[in-house]
Protein backbone atom coordinates (compact mmCIF):
# COMPACT_ATOMS: atom_id res chain seq x y z
CA UNK A 1 0.00 0.00 0.00
CA UNK A 2 1.42 3.63 -0.80
CA UNK A 3 2.19 5.50 2.11
CA UNK A 4 -0.44 8.16 1.19
CA UNK A 5 -3.25 5.53 1.00
CA UNK A 6 -2.00 4.63 4.56
CA UNK A 7 -2.20 7.78 5.78
CA UNK A 8 -5.89 8.43 4.30
CA UNK A 9 -7.05 5.49 5.19
CA UNK A 10 -5.87 5.61 8.96
CA UNK A 11 -9.47 5.75 11.14
CA UNK A 12 -9.95 5.15 15.12
CA UNK A 13 -11.72 1.61 15.00
CA UNK A 14 -13.53 0.36 18.13
CA UNK A 15 -14.70 -3.29 16.69
CA UNK A 16 -12.55 -5.74 15.65
CA UNK A 17 -13.09 -9.14 14.67
CA UNK A 18 -11.89 -12.16 16.64
CA UNK A 19 -8.83 -12.93 14.35
CA UNK A 20 -5.80 -13.78 15.35
CA UNK A 21 -2.67 -11.07 14.14
CA UNK A 22 -0.04 -13.12 12.78
CA UNK A 23 2.84 -13.07 14.74
CA UNK A 24 5.07 -11.66 11.36
CA UNK A 25 2.77 -8.60 11.40
CA UNK A 26 3.05 -8.10 15.05
CA UNK A 27 6.57 -7.94 14.42
CA UNK A 28 6.68 -5.67 11.91
CA UNK A 29 4.11 -3.29 13.60
CA UNK A 30 6.84 -3.27 16.48
CA UNK A 31 9.82 -2.61 13.93
CA UNK A 32 8.40 0.30 12.97
CA UNK A 33 7.51 1.21 16.43
CA UNK A 34 11.35 0.59 17.03
CA UNK A 35 12.64 2.89 14.55
CA UNK A 36 10.66 6.21 15.51
CA UNK A 37 12.94 8.98 16.34
CA UNK A 38 13.09 9.97 20.20
CA UNK A 39 14.85 13.09 22.11
CA UNK A 40 18.44 12.71 22.91
CA UNK A 41 19.29 9.18 21.66
CA UNK A 42 17.05 8.12 25.03
CA UNK A 43 15.55 5.28 23.35
CA UNK A 44 12.69 5.30 26.21
CA UNK A 45 10.32 3.56 24.86
CA UNK A 46 9.42 -0.02 26.11
CA UNK A 47 6.34 -2.24 23.88
CA UNK A 48 4.02 -4.15 25.53
CA UNK A 49 2.10 -6.94 23.53
CA UNK A 50 -0.80 -7.79 25.13
CA UNK A 51 -2.68 -11.07 23.96
CA UNK A 52 -3.37 -12.86 27.39
CA UNK A 53 -7.58 -12.03 27.77
CA UNK A 54 -7.78 -11.50 31.08
CA UNK A 55 -5.43 -8.91 31.23
CA UNK A 56 -6.70 -6.99 27.84
CA UNK A 57 -9.63 -6.98 30.24
CA UNK A 58 -8.17 -5.62 32.71
CA UNK A 59 -6.90 -3.04 30.97
CA UNK A 60 -10.03 -1.85 29.72
CA UNK A 61 -11.38 -1.70 33.28
CA UNK A 62 -7.73 0.67 33.95
CA UNK A 63 -9.20 2.62 30.31
CA UNK A 64 -11.68 4.36 31.51
CA UNK A 65 -13.97 1.12 31.34
CA UNK A 66 -13.84 1.29 27.64
CA UNK A 67 -14.62 -2.55 27.17
CA UNK A 68 -14.17 -2.54 23.64
CA UNK A 69 -10.11 -2.01 24.15
CA UNK A 70 -10.29 -5.69 25.62
CA UNK A 71 -12.14 -7.20 22.91
CA UNK A 72 -9.24 -6.37 20.41
CA UNK A 73 -7.16 -9.49 19.36
CA UNK A 74 -3.88 -7.46 20.38
CA UNK A 75 -3.58 -4.57 22.98
CA UNK A 76 -0.32 -2.90 22.40
CA UNK A 77 1.09 -0.87 25.91
CA UNK A 78 3.50 1.62 25.13
CA UNK A 79 5.51 2.00 27.94
CA UNK A 80 8.77 4.72 28.86
CA UNK A 81 11.40 4.31 31.25
CA UNK A 82 10.93 6.97 33.64
CA UNK A 83 14.19 6.13 35.32
CA UNK A 84 16.63 9.49 34.62
CA UNK A 85 16.36 12.47 36.91
CA UNK A 86 15.34 15.35 34.21
CA UNK A 87 15.41 18.67 37.22
CA UNK A 88 18.66 19.61 37.25
CA UNK A 89 20.29 20.85 34.48
CA UNK A 90 24.19 19.91 33.79
CA UNK A 91 26.63 19.11 30.84
CA UNK A 92 25.67 15.01 31.28
CA UNK A 93 21.88 15.92 31.57
CA UNK A 94 20.62 17.15 28.28
CA UNK A 95 16.89 16.69 29.12
CA UNK A 96 17.33 19.11 32.27
CA UNK A 97 19.32 21.97 30.54
CA UNK A 98 16.66 21.38 27.00
CA UNK A 99 13.80 21.65 29.46
CA UNK A 100 14.86 24.61 30.61
CA UNK A 101 15.88 26.04 27.55
CA UNK A 102 12.36 24.60 26.03
CA UNK A 103 9.88 25.38 28.63
CA UNK A 104 11.67 27.56 31.00
CA UNK A 105 12.94 27.27 34.60
CA UNK A 106 9.71 27.86 35.97
CA UNK A 107 7.69 25.04 34.94
CA UNK A 108 10.75 22.78 35.12
CA UNK A 109 10.88 23.91 39.26
CA UNK A 110 7.21 23.49 39.24
CA UNK A 111 7.14 19.92 38.56
CA UNK A 112 10.45 19.30 40.01
CA UNK A 113 8.80 20.19 43.33
CA UNK A 114 6.61 17.09 43.15
CA UNK A 115 8.27 14.73 45.68
CA UNK A 116 7.56 11.92 43.24
CA UNK A 117 9.84 13.07 40.60
CA UNK A 118 7.42 10.50 38.09
CA UNK A 119 5.37 13.47 37.42
CA UNK A 120 8.40 15.16 35.84
CA UNK A 121 9.50 12.04 33.96
CA UNK A 122 6.40 11.66 32.61
CA UNK A 123 6.04 15.10 31.15
CA UNK A 124 8.73 14.93 29.35
CA UNK A 125 8.72 11.31 28.03
CA UNK A 126 4.96 12.01 26.69
CA UNK A 127 6.00 12.27 23.23
CA UNK A 128 7.90 9.34 22.81
CA UNK A 129 5.20 6.75 22.81
CA UNK A 130 3.22 9.02 20.86
CA UNK A 131 5.69 9.00 17.67
CA UNK A 132 6.53 5.25 17.83
CA UNK A 133 3.25 4.26 18.34
CA UNK A 134 1.68 6.39 15.57
CA UNK A 135 4.57 4.43 13.49
CA UNK A 136 3.23 1.70 14.44
CA UNK A 137 -0.64 2.73 13.89
CA UNK A 138 0.49 2.98 9.97
CA UNK A 139 2.14 -0.04 10.09
CA UNK A 140 -0.76 -1.84 10.59
CA UNK A 141 -2.82 0.13 8.84
CA UNK A 142 -0.52 -0.98 5.67
CA UNK A 143 -0.91 -4.57 6.87
CA UNK A 144 -5.15 -4.14 6.60
CA UNK A 145 -5.30 -3.58 10.35
CA UNK A 146 -7.23 -1.25 12.19
CA UNK A 147 -6.44 0.40 15.73
CA UNK A 148 -7.29 2.74 17.35
CA UNK A 149 -5.32 5.44 20.37
CA UNK A 150 -6.37 5.20 23.55
CA UNK A 151 -4.72 7.76 26.26
CA UNK A 152 -7.56 7.98 28.87
CA UNK A 153 -5.89 5.44 31.19
CA UNK A 154 -5.09 5.18 34.96
CA UNK A 155 -1.34 5.02 34.16
CA UNK A 156 -0.56 4.01 37.65
CA UNK A 157 -3.04 1.20 37.49
CA UNK A 158 -1.88 0.32 33.91
CA UNK A 159 1.42 0.09 35.39
CA UNK A 160 0.23 -2.47 38.02
CA UNK A 161 -1.91 -4.58 35.95
CA UNK A 162 1.30 -5.31 33.30
CA UNK A 163 3.59 -5.61 36.76
CA UNK A 164 6.08 -2.48 35.76
CA UNK A 165 8.65 -1.61 37.61
CA UNK A 166 8.60 1.52 39.55
CA UNK A 167 10.84 2.73 36.95
CA UNK A 168 8.57 2.09 34.35
CA UNK A 169 5.55 3.70 33.02
CA UNK A 170 2.65 2.90 30.61
CA UNK A 171 1.32 5.96 29.58
CA UNK A 172 -0.32 4.62 26.16
CA UNK A 173 -2.80 1.81 24.69
CA UNK A 174 -2.93 0.72 21.25
CA UNK A 175 -5.80 -2.14 20.91
CA UNK A 176 -5.48 -3.34 17.18
CA UNK A 177 -6.68 -6.10 15.06
CA UNK A 178 -8.96 -6.87 11.98
CA UNK A 179 -11.81 -4.19 11.85
CA UNK A 180 -14.90 -5.20 12.34
CA UNK A 181 -17.05 -1.74 11.68
CA UNK A 182 -16.92 0.87 8.86
CA UNK A 183 -15.34 4.36 10.24
CA UNK A 184 -18.25 6.78 9.89
CA UNK A 185 -18.04 10.05 8.24
CA UNK A 186 -15.21 12.41 9.85
CA UNK A 187 -14.40 15.93 9.91
CA UNK A 188 -11.37 18.20 9.86
CA UNK A 189 -11.40 21.72 10.08
CA UNK A 190 -10.30 23.14 6.26
CA UNK A 191 -6.27 23.34 6.17
CA UNK A 192 -6.29 26.41 4.98
CA UNK A 193 -7.60 27.64 8.45
CA UNK A 194 -4.85 25.74 10.35
CA UNK A 195 -1.51 27.09 8.27
CA UNK A 196 -0.03 30.16 8.15
CA UNK A 197 3.44 31.37 5.92
CA UNK A 198 5.55 33.14 7.67
CA UNK A 199 3.88 34.97 10.89
CA UNK A 200 0.35 34.37 12.28
CA UNK A 201 -1.65 36.95 10.80
CA UNK A 202 -4.83 37.24 13.47
C1 LIG B 1 -3.36 10.77 22.20
C2 LIG B 1 -4.71 10.24 21.83
C3 LIG B 1 -5.50 9.64 22.80
C4 LIG B 1 -6.75 9.11 22.45
N1 LIG B 1 -7.48 8.46 23.40
C5 LIG B 1 -8.66 7.88 23.07
C6 LIG B 1 -9.39 7.15 24.05
O1 LIG B 1 -9.00 7.01 25.22
N2 LIG B 1 -10.56 6.57 23.64
C7 LIG B 1 -11.03 6.67 22.36
O2 LIG B 1 -12.09 6.10 22.07
N3 LIG B 1 -10.34 7.36 21.41
C8 LIG B 1 -9.17 7.97 21.73
N4 LIG B 1 -8.44 8.63 20.78
C9 LIG B 1 -8.90 8.64 19.36
C10 LIG B 1 -9.45 9.99 18.91
O3 LIG B 1 -10.73 10.17 19.47
C11 LIG B 1 -9.49 10.03 17.38
O4 LIG B 1 -8.19 9.89 16.88
C12 LIG B 1 -10.08 11.32 16.84
O5 LIG B 1 -11.44 11.41 17.18
C13 LIG B 1 -9.97 11.45 15.30
O6 LIG B 1 -10.61 10.34 14.67
P1 LIG B 1 -9.81 9.41 13.65
O7 LIG B 1 -8.66 8.80 14.42
O8 LIG B 1 -10.79 8.37 13.17
O9 LIG B 1 -9.29 10.27 12.52
C14 LIG B 1 -7.22 9.20 21.10
C15 LIG B 1 -6.40 9.80 20.13
C16 LIG B 1 -5.17 10.29 20.48
C17 LIG B 1 -4.31 10.89 19.40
Amino acid sequence: MEYSEVVQRRRSIRRFLPREVPDEVIEDILQAAWLAPHSAMSQPCRFGVVQDGEIRSELAQAAAGQTWVGQAPVVLAYCVSIAKDFSTPSPDNLPGTLGRDRYGSDLIDYLGAYEDSRAMRIFWENSAPLLAGQQAYLAAVSHGLSACWVGHLDIARAGRILGLPQDLACLYLMPLGYPAEEPGETWRRPLSALVFHDRWKS
